[in-house]
């Protein structure tokens, strides 16, 4: 019986400790829609608002989805990329996992002058705003002024 009961409460610990993990590696991305300057979202990860998901899968694939229906995608090339919201106003997706990895991707959206303060913004479309939270981009179109 008093090994049953250690045994028992042992495998309740592994179970949280997993759950715990589980919810800290799946909302550390997901709990929120925007990317500030040097942010990056990795592949696995999303950006959500509502029904709307920005995710970025494996092989460098970045999908902008409502519910099931594809809104807006990307089909880079490689195993691992990330989307990094660059300080210039530029959104590039980039090989492996660093900054100055080789570009798969790019918005094109690099201003002037930059005022790093450029983020990107999932609701129900993704943008790209600058500090005057004007868009620049949306859902893959630079915005004409
Ligand atoms: C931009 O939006 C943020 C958050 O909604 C707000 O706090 C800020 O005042 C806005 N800036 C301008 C210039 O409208």
């Amino acid at each position: 019986m008093a090994s049953f009961s250690s045994s028992s409460s042992a495998t309740i610990l592994l179970l949280l400790t997993l759950a715990l993990m589980t919810s800290y590696l799946s909302t550390r991305a997901s709990a929120n829609n925007r990317l500030n300057p040097g942010d990056s979202l990795h592949t696995f990860e999303s950006l959500s608002y509502g029904q709307y998901y920005l995710l970025l899968r494996k092989f460098c694939y970045l999908f902008f989805e409502n519910g099931n229906a594809v809104i807006w995608k990307v089909e880079g090339e490689g195993v691992f990329c990330r989307l990094w919201m660059q300080s210039d106003g530029n959104l590039v997706m980039r090989a492996g996992t660093e900054a100055n990895g080789r570009a798969v991707w790019a918005s094109n959206t690099n201003q002037p002058n930059p005022t790093n303060d450029y983020y990107l913004l999932v609701t129900n479309q993704v943008a790209i705003y600058d500090s005057q939270n004007n868009t620049i981009w949306v859902n893959g179109n630079k915005v004409a002024r």
